[in-house]
């Protein structure tokens, strides 16, 4: 009896042994594959020109969001280690117009990832040159994927968690991602009930003329 319960302790503490062993041999293979927030962390300025403005005199917005595109590549390529794609922007909201002659800065850190995707968050601030004044044009977020080279969507390293606001922009990103996988349903729901005859009563308080 007493051997059969010295059996039972020894397997029970090699299994418990086992267990402690794996959790840190995953431990470490995920951290040999993961990288901080800090190391993406990128930013750029540019000079805006008078070539980049619109008539109004005013920088264009699609100036703004190749800039962003751009700085969204670089984060997520450096923190990927491979070639990346964007896949979807959310949030462009132009708040403020920005003037010639400003430095617009655009800061962008990883906020999130997936298995092969990536979550940018790009905060654009422009300055004014001579008074220093600055102003938060905007914040948007880049969803970008890894590519092999073959083009096919690759494993991203994941992402060490290094402060509480890097916690807290992981966790938005997956609120916002929640967020918006309902949307989509709702939208695709909506969409197809849309009977047309029905809904023209909320045509009423819109700027639109039924010409037919
Ligand atoms: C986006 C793309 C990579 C998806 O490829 P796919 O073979 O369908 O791959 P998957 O379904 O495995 O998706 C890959 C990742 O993209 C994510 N993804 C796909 N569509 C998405 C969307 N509309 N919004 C957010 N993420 C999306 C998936 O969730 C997945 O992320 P995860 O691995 O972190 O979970 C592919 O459609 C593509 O290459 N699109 C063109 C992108 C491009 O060229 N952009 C430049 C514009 S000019």
């Amino acid at each position: 009896m007493l051997k059969a319960t010295t059996i039972l302790v020894v397997a029970f503490l090699f299994l418990d042994f086992l267990w402690y062993l794996w959790q840190f041999c995953r431990k470490y293979i995920m951290l040999q594959n993961s990288r901080p927030a800090s190391y993406s962390k990128t930013t750029i300025t540019e000079l805006m020109i008078p070539a980049y403005a619109n008539f109004g005199g005013k920088i264009h917005g699609g100036i703004l969001l190749s800039l962003m595109d751009k700085v969204a590549y670089a984060c997520a390529s450096k923190h990927a280690g491979t070639y990346v794609v964007t896949v979807t922007v959310d949030g462009v909201n132009f708040l403020q117009p920005v003037e010639v002659g400003e430095l617009v800065s655009l800061h962008a850190s990883v906020n999130y990832v997936g298995r092969t995707s990536l979550v940018v968050g790009i905060k654009v601030i422009s300055e004014n040159v001579k008074t220093g004044q600055q102003k938060h044009t905007n914040t948007s977020y880049f969803t970008m994927v890894a590519k092999d080279d073959f083009g096919k969507p690759t494993e991203v390293p994941m992402l060490e968690l290094e402060s509480e606001s890097d916690v807290r922009r992981f966790l938005e990103a997956i609120k916002r991602k929640q967020i918006r996988e309902l949307y989509k349903e709702d939208f695709i729901q909506e969409k197809s009930n849309l009977e047309i005859e029905k809904s023209l009563h909320l045509l009423d308080n819109e700027r639109a003329i039924l010409k037919f």
